[in-house]
């Protein structure tokens, strides 16, 4: 533990700390040679169909075409091609879109969506209360819902938005900021640690299209409904009940309250959201001397972002935030175990408002950037995705015990199975190593760590009692496996049209030459890239796979070469650096959205763009306002309504009367009413 070097710096919101210093396949990798591989994914554009979440789509390679859910629309044509004209780079404090486009802003932060639906008050008085029945802050995560999706359909100008606030900015929460408690006796006004917690957490928004084509809230819906920091939750999974989750709040261990720092998400094919838990790390506080690796893995430290726990009612729900361990006290009477209950994807149903959020701790603890499912198949496990977006963490896989059946479908899928996590070898093949005590290969290394100091954390390794206690210590577990380390792994997208999955590597300046591997190739690694493979015959139950780079982002003149042949050059059209978002839309063309810090005299403002995944075409389709980060897209089903989400802007977008910035939903749309990026 000792040789941890925790960084205190929690105040940076786009904090990520380095807390992997393990050596794993730190292979001395030419960059050249990866690039000399073949062209993977090649896959056909077929007739047989796919469908995702019960919603008829498009054309899909895929042979098996007779265990789709959903229903079919015949043999739909991928539709690929980008029939957009570029937009430039730009450093307006304004969103911009292509030419025959518009767009227009939506439910940003504060706007009324529940109970007595308080008004917003620009001039940032709305209290703690008020703000619980507002839509939150930072927004992140999204995905569309069509209204009648439970009874197989797939409305495209009605539906749940479900979206996450991933943190906030403090100073626009407050009328006058926050009140420090180093100015304040060494407390914080519980109203403003109240109205923090609420700004966090997720929104379920019903909205509607009007016949003018005007998207509106629907005010008094059932179905509007904030899930918030304080929000009670159940543990579900193997850790249920595991004694490192033991809480004064729940002596069981199979109960919390909230979750924080959502990033992004992913709908699962039976029509619930999973809200992934990022860097939840940084609201704890321990004053402890020796944390335990629970804690020291993920960076929990001496100093919480907010000060929450400091909050002057001393209530309950805010003293849990210091998880220090009491002298005299257990995990019955203090919240040493607290944080313990974070680092999890949470499933919320939002067509079911009065239901319980559910941790899911078969997926792993780490720091879930987001998740995304495989299209479910009859009689198949279900699979799903997950990044760990930290400098040289992994990405992980589930695989479900029980097999998917349309009609039966439900969380409980979650609640059973294994947790792999990727190692990109370096001929271009790959393969997913099971975090399981049941697997002889994970046991044995198990084994062989005991007594060991695992990486470069300097955690002293004395083994696991059990499967729950692999899953809370995932990233150690991971280390142990020999996985491979990544440069953040933020977003995932499987293409609808070939099974591949690509992950976005948003950057990572700490990686040295000889941390490069084949997968993770650029010493300091500022611009990012995106990684794609393909499952052993197309089965993402599978335990290898092929990858590939799909592009290096960077400057003008950046190569993605293939065979010694320049596939991508980038020019002004699609220069782009530290892509996060990612996002595979109903037809197939996948959306890149970044986050970045780096030349920004360069690369401007913050953007999405489009790419078309068969010729690696790719054209900048939109550019955010200033200080922004352009995170989280979804469309309707015909994909003529596009939400994108604006996080973090500054200034006072989106309206230049008010003296406060206000994150919010961007909707985009054709002007000619057709499909967004055809
Ligand atoms: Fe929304 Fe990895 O940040
Ligand atoms: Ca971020
Ligand atoms: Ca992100
Ligand atoms: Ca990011």
């Amino acid at each position: 533990m000792a040789k941890h070097d925790l960084d205190p710096n929690y105040l940076d919101p786009n904090y990520e700390p380095v807390v992997n210093h393990s050596g794993n396949t730190s292979f001395a990798s030419v960059l050249t040679a990866r690039m000399q591989r073949r062209t993977l994914m090649k896959g056909s554009v077929g007739a047989a169909l796919v469908s995702v979440m019960g919603m008829s789509l498009v054309g899909c390679s895929d042979s098996d075409d007779d265990d789709d859910n959903g229903t079919t629309s015949g043999n739909a044509q991928a539709d690929t091609e980008l029939g957009f004209k570029a937009v430039a780079v730009s450093s307006e404090n304004r969103v911009t879109v292509p030419e025959g486009y518009s767009s227009v802003t939506f439910v940003p932060w504060g706007t009324p969506i529940t109970g007595s639906y308080p008004e917003y008050r620009a001039d940032g008085t709305n209290t703690g209360a008020d703000q619980e029945q507002q839509v939150g802050m930072h927004h992140d995560g999204v995905h569309f819902f069509p209204i009648d999706q439970k009874a197989g359909g797939n409305s495209s100008t009605e539906g749940l938005l479900v979206m996450n606030h991933e943190y906030i900015n403090q100073s626009a929460l407050h009328a006058n900021g926050p009140t420090k408690a180093v100015d304040n006796g060494g407390v914080r006004p519980a109203d403003e640690v109240r109205k923090e917690i609420a700004a966090h957490g997720v929104s379920v928004i019903h909205i509607k299209q009007d016949s003018e084509g005007k998207w509106d809230v629907v005010f008094g819906s059932p179905y509007n409904r904030r899930i918030t920091g304080g929000t009670p939750m159940d543990i579900r999974g193997p850790v249920r009940g595991y004694s490192k989750l033991v809480t004064p709040y729940s002596l069981s261990a199979t109960e919390t309250r909230g979750t924080l720092n959502n990033c992004a998400m992913g709908p699962t094919p039976w029509g619930t959201y999973l809200a992934a838990e990022e860097n939840w790390h940084g609201y704890f506080t321990t004053s402890a001397a020796e944390r335990p690796r629970e804690y020291v893995r993920h960076g929990v430290g001496s100093s919480s972002r907010y000060d929450w726990e400091l909050a002057d009612s001393g209530l309950d729900q805010y003293v849990r935030f210091n998880v220090t361990p009491m002298d005299g006290g257990s995990a019955e009477t203090d919240y040493r175990n607290e944080a313990n209950t974070f680092g999890y994807m949470v499933e919320i149903d939002p067509f079911a408002p009065e239901s319980k959020p559910q941790k899911r701790t078969a997926l792993g603890r780490f720091g879930h950037e987001g998740v995304i499912f495989a299209p479910a198949k009859e009689g198949k496990p279900v699979v799903c995705y997950s990044g760990d977006d930290s400098r040289f963490e992994y990405i992980y896989k589930f695989v479900s015990a029980q097999a998917y059946n349309a009609s039966t479908a439900n969380g409980s899928l979650l609640e059973d199975g294994t947790l792999y996590v990727a190692r990109f070898n370096e001929d271009g093949t790959g393969d997913w190593l099971a975090l399981s005590l049941d697997e002889a290969e994970f046991a044995a290394k198990v084994a062989a760590a005991e007594g060991n100091e695992v990486g470069r954390s300097g955690i002293l390794f004395d083994g696991f009692e059990n499967q729950a206690d692999v899953l809370v210590n995932t990233r150690l577990a991971a280390d142990i496996a020999g996985a491979t380390t990544m440069d953040r792994p933020e977003w995932g997208a499987v293409d609808p049209n070939t099974g591949a999955v690509y992950f976005t590597l948003t950057n990572n300046s700490n990686r040295t030459e000889e941390q490069t591997n084949a997968a993770n190739p650029i010493v300091e690694n500022r611009t990012g890239h995106i990684i794609r493979w393909s499952e052993q015959g197309n089965d993402h139950a599978a335990t290898s796979f092929d990858w590939d780079i799909f592009v290096f982002a960077g400057e003008q003149g950046t190569e993605t070469v293939v065979d010694d042949e320049v596939i991508v050059s980038l020019t002004d059209d699609n220069i782009f650096s530290s892509p996060d978002g990612l996002w595979f839309d109903y037809n197939g063309r996948l959306w890149i959205q970044t986050d970045n810090g780096y030349k920004k005299e360069t690369f401007g403002n913050d953007m999405m763009l489009a790419a078309n995944p068969e010729t690696r075409e790719i054209k900048r389709f939109f550019v955010g306002p200033q200080g922004c980060e352009v995170t989280g897209v979804v469309s309707t089903p015909d994909v003529k309504t596009m939400f994108v989400n604006i996080q973090h802007p500054a200034g006072n977008w989106p309206n230049a009367a008010e003296d406060r910035p206000r994150d919010a939903t961007v909707i985009v749309t054709k002007d000619d009413g057709g499909v967004v990026g055809a």
